[in-house]
C-alpha cells in the first residue's frame, strides 16, 4: 500500500525493520482504544473500575493538551472521583518503564493501593506521510496494567540526555497577533535522525540492561524475558547479540503493530500472559528508549 505513493518496497521495510504490518486508527476515537486497553487490564486483574484509586497515562497522542487523557480515560471507565487522582505522563518511548518507577514510588509510600498504568498512543497522525523515513515505522496502540503493593520491581534504571533534535515532534503552533512568528516553527510532522537513533539505542540498551541486572543481582541468564521497545527488529537483534541470549528469550510483535512508542512494552507483555508464555514468577527485563534523548529499563519479577 505504502509503495503505492512513496518511493519504498516492502521488500526494503521487511528487510530494514521487520516490520509487515500495523494498526492505524481510522474510525475509531483514540480515547476509546485507551479506555478499552484500561478495561481490560482492570478485568484481567480480578478488580473493577472503583478499586483503581490512581490513573497515570504515558502518552504523547493526546487530542487535547488539556484535559489530560488519564482524566478523559478516568471518565470512560466510569470512574466518578473525586478520590482517583489522574495524571499524564510524557516520556515518549520510554513512558511505561518511567510509569512503572512512578507507581513503584506511590505503592511503597501508601499512597496508592491500586494503579492503572495505561500507555495508548496513535503515532500515526505524527507522521508526514510522504516522508519514507518516518511513515513507514509507526503504528498506533495501547496497553495497560494494573500494579499493587508488592516487592516485584527489583531494579530500574533510568536516563535523560538533552538532545532535541533527534527526534522531535513540534506542538502545532501559530504566531499571536503580538508575535512577529520569528521562531515559530509551523512544521507538525515527525522528524527523525533514523540511524543516529539506531545507534544510540544499541549502546544505552547494552549499557542499562547491564547496569540493572548487576544492581539487582542477577545475571543475564536469571531473565526469563527480555521485553525490549519495539522500534526496529534489527535494533533488538544487535542487543540481543551484545547479550548473547537466546532468541526466545526476546518476544517481538513489531513485525505486526510497527512502533507504538510507550504502548509497546505493555503490548508485549499482554500478548505474553494471553498466551501463557510469560507466567507468574517469571523474572522480566523491560526496556525502552525514546525521543529526549531517555531511556529506561526495569527488571519485574510477575
Ligand atoms: N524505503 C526505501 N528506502 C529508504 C527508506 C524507505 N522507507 N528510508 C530510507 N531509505 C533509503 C535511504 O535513503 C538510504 O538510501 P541511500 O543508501 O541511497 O542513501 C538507504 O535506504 C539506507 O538508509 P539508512 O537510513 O541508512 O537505513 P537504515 O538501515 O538505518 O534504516 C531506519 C533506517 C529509520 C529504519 C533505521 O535507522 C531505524 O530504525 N532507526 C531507528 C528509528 C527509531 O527507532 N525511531 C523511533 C525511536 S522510539
Amino acid at each position: 500500500m505504502l509503495s503505492e505513493f512513496l518511493d519504498t518496497s516492502d521488500e526494503w521495510i521487511t528487510t530494514r525493520t521487520g516490520i509487515k504490518t500495523r494498526h492505524i486508527l481510522t474510525d475509531e476515537r483514540f480515547e476509546d482504544l485507551a479506555t478499552e486497553a484500561s478495561a481490560r487490564a482492570i478485568e484481567a486483574a480480578g478488580l473493577c473500575p472503583d478499586d483503581i484509586d490512581y490513573i497515570i497515562c504515558s502518552n504523547v497522542s493526546n487530542y487535547y493538551v488539556t484535559p489530560h487523557l488519564a482524566s478523559i480515560i478516568q471518565g470512560g471507565l466510569g470512574i466518578k472521583g473525586p478520590n482517583c487522582p489522574t495524571m499524564d505522563i510524557n516520556v515518549a518511548c520510554v513512558g511505561f518503564v518511567y510509569g512503572l518507577d512512578i507507581c513503584d514510588a506511590l505503592l511503597a509510600t501508601g499512597r496508592a493501593h491500586n494503579i492503572l498504568l495505561v500507555a495508548a498512543e496513535e503515532c500515526t497522525r505524527f507522521c508526514d506521510w510522504t516522508d519514507r523515513n518516518c511513515s513507514v515505522l509507526f503504528g498506533d496502540g495501547a496497553g495497560a496494567v494494573v500494579l499493587t503493593q508488592g516487592d516485584n520491581l527489583l531494579a530500574r534504571h533510568m536516563t535523560s540526555t538533552p538532545m532535541r533534535d533527534v527526534i522531535v515532534y513540534r506542538n502545532p503552533m501559530e504566531p499571536t497577533p503580538f508575535e512577529t512568528g520569528e521562531g515559530i516553527d509551523t512544521h507538525h510532522a515527525l522528524e527523525m535522525k533514523g540511524r543516529e537513533v539506531f545507534r544510540m539505542a544499541v549502546t544505552s540498551a547494552s549499557r542499562d540492561i547491564s547496569q540493572v541486572v548487576a544492581d539487582a543481582g542477577l545475571t543475564f541468564d536469571d531473565i526469563d524475558y527480555f521485553l525490549l521497545h519495539q522500534a526496529n527488529l534489527r535494533i533488538n537483534e544487535a542487543i540481543r547479540e551484545n547479550l548473547k541470549q537466546p532468541e526466545e528469550k526476546f518476544p517481538t510483535n513489531v513485525q505486526r503493530f510497527g512502533n507504538t512508542s510507550s504502548a509497546a512494552i505493555p503490548l508485549l507483555l499482554d500478548e505474553g500472559v494471553r498466551e501463557g508464555r510469560i507466567k507468574r514468577g517469571d523474572l522480566l527485563l523491560m526496556s525502552a528508549f525514546g525521543a529526549g534523548f531517555v531511556t529506561g529499563t526495569a527488571i519485574v519479577r510477575y
